[in-house]
């Protein structure tokens, strides 16, 4: 008797997605046996909101926040994203970067309960397997990290699983795409870290990480369990180690459906962002001479995609790649250099070798400079007064997360150009006053991006994601900067209103994806209309009664 209540009471408040805790009504309480396990008062969610919200003031700090969240979404997930889709300004920066990073650097030792699917290198030959797991079965995104390269922290290994399950929350959280067909995975392939290796709480696989060949057969063995069990699946790879990101995205990209955010989505939103700062400076893309401080994966990435967009303005491959400048950690990318990769190789032109960017600037004379190298405060005095001294409006781009990554503060760019600079970061930086005047800092960070070509790939059961499509989402976001919020020098729209933007970039992307014949439904007649009716509401609904 006892056994046979527990086994049919207990489930309801345990199960995140249908439970609703104190707002079950009597009658459900009646009927799923829940009664007596929860107090006498039956609340609305909006209730409960207050409650959390009054919780999360008591906090100390913004980790102490993420931790409560987390909690919350393991407990009553419409409650989580009712709280978190109510503010996003307040709680992205806490569900996401850069708090996001604090709790990875120390994920093994705050772990309580797992949100993902660890694939360790030990089931290889098994990854169908331990992929029918997973209690979901229609599942519609795997965002799958290696834990290579996490943020600017480098290999952080099994502890890179906060990445994937706080990206899929902004899946819903930024465009309403219902989260039940989300899985976050780890493909645990080892660490290069020693420390985390010699941690006696660290959770992942103990050992270096393989060869690219053995990386890549695994990888392979993945993709083909996901496209037997999943067929409607996308693939996000996320935070992979440079060299390994850019090598598995050309391997598949043409393939499956798949995109790498680090690569694809920065692209796309530093696109936005140079659009609008473009329109400011009322000057074209391809008038610009753009020098990249970090060539990595983003770096990479930007750099291809504006090659791309600049070809659509009419120049040739060869005459957009001469626009394009890099260094990184060894210096200027110039013929000269033995190390550099394929996608590096084409960056290369003749110029004196130097490892030095502030003589870099001088002699190239960037209109714009972009950085994506974790090397915090790489964009010294010296380096941002001489972009003021060349250009009357300078447009810097500091894109290095987390926090203390980033190339140069908000308020440094400001100070140092004298209010002209044209100024955006890979986090949210404060507003800056200077002379009188407040200067609104932009957030260059892919959240405005995937989740809106998510949601469009989602909605149209998109076959391949293109170039086009992010570069379609780039415009499409840029085309929402207000002329009023241009004149503050904001170069993305508000991060309040990032459900509704992202909304409105996934119909003007799906439209792309239906005109380009790679979806697999039926174009519908009104599509804004059509694509309203897909997008998820955090309330209590049938759609997750128990
Ligand atoms: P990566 O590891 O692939 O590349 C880093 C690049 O920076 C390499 O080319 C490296 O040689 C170079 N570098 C490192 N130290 C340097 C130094 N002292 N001077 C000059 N170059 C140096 O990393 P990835 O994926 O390209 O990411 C780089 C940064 O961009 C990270 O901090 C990441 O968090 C950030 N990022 C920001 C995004 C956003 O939305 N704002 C999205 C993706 C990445």
């Amino acid at each position: 008797m006892t056994s046979d209540r527990t086994a049919s009471s207990l489930p309801p408040l345990l199960d995140a997605v249908h439970n609703r805790e104190t707002a079950f009504t009597n009658e459900e309480r009646h009927k799923n046996g829940t009664l007596g396990l929860l107090p006498d008062a039956v609340e609305t969610l909006d209730r409960q909101m207050e409650r959390v919200l009054w919780q999360l003031d008591s906090k100390s700090n913004d980790l102490e926040r993420f931790l409560h969240l987390n909690g919350l979404s393991q407990r009553n997930e419409t409650l989580f994203f009712k709280v978190v889709m109510s503010d996003p300004k307040r709680f992205l920066p806490i569900v996401y970067d850069p708090t996001i990073a604090d709790a990875c650097l120390q994920y093994n030792r705050l772990f309580e309960r797992p949100q993902g699917l660890y694939l360790s290198l030990r089931h290889k030959g098994h990854v169908k397997e331990i992929l029918a797991n997973w209690p979901e079965k229609d599942v519609r995104f795997i965002c799958v990290s290696s834990g290579g390269r996490i943020l600017g922290l480098g290999d952080i290994g099994a502890n890179g699983m906060g990445i994937p399950v706080g990206k899929l929350q902004l899946y819903t959280a930024c465009a309403a795409i219902p989260p039940q067909g989300l899985m976050p995975m780890l493909l645990d392939i080892g660490t290069t870290n020693q420390k985390l290796i010699d941690d006696p709480l660290y959770l992942g696989l103990r050992q270096a990480p393989p060869s690219s060949d053995e990386l890549d057969a695994f990888v392979d063995e993945l993709v083909a369990a996901i496209q037997e069990l999943y067929p409607h699946c996308c693939l996000h790879f996320e935070d992979w180690k440079g060299d390994d990101a850019i090598r598995l995205l050309a391997r598949y990209r043409d393939k499956i459906l798949c995109y790498n955010d680090d690569i694809q989505g920065t692209a796309a939103i530093t696109i936005a962002g140079l659009d609008t700062a473009l329109s400011i400076k009322g000057e074209a893309l391809k008038e610009q001479r753009i020098l990249f401080y970090g060539a990595g994966s983003a770096g990479i990435g930007i750099a291809n995609m504006i090659v791309s967009a600049l070809q659509d303005e009419g120049l040739s491959e060869t005459d957009a790649r001469a626009c394009i400048s890099m260094m990184d950690i060894n210096g200027l990318i110039e013929p000269s250099r033995q190390d550099l990769n394929p996608s590096q190789k084409v960056f290369a032109h003749f110029h004196a070798a130097t490892k030095d960017l502030a003589e870099a600037v001088k002699s190239i004379k960037p209109t714009v400079l972009i950085g994506v190298s974790t090397n915090a405060g790489g964009f010294t005095e010296e380096v941002v007064r001489t972009m003021a001294s060349i250009n009357d409006k300078p447009v810097i781009f500091a894109l290095s997360n987390p926090t203390d990554k980033a190339e140069c503060t908000a308020e440094q760019a400001y100070r140092w150009t004298d209010g002209r600079a044209l100024f955006a970061a890979g986090v949210q930086f404060d507003d800056v006053t200077l002379n009188g005047k407040t200067l609104t800092p932009g957030q260059a960070n892919n959240f405005y991006i995937f989740p809106a070509v998510a949601l469009a790939v989602w909605a149209t059961q998109a076959r391949r994601i293109t170039d086009e499509v992010f570069l379609e989402a780039a415009k499409a976001t840029a085309e929402q900067v207000t002329a009023e919020q241009r004149a503050h020098g904001l170069l993305f729209p508000p991060q309040k209103d990032v459900l509704r933007v992202e909304i409105n970039t996934a119909i003007k992307v799906a439209r792309q994806i239906f005109n380009s014949g790679l979806a697999q439904v039926p174009e519908p007649e009104d599509i804004v209309d059509w694509m309203e009716a897909k997008l998820y509401r955090p309330e209590y609904t049938s759609a997750n009664r128990q």
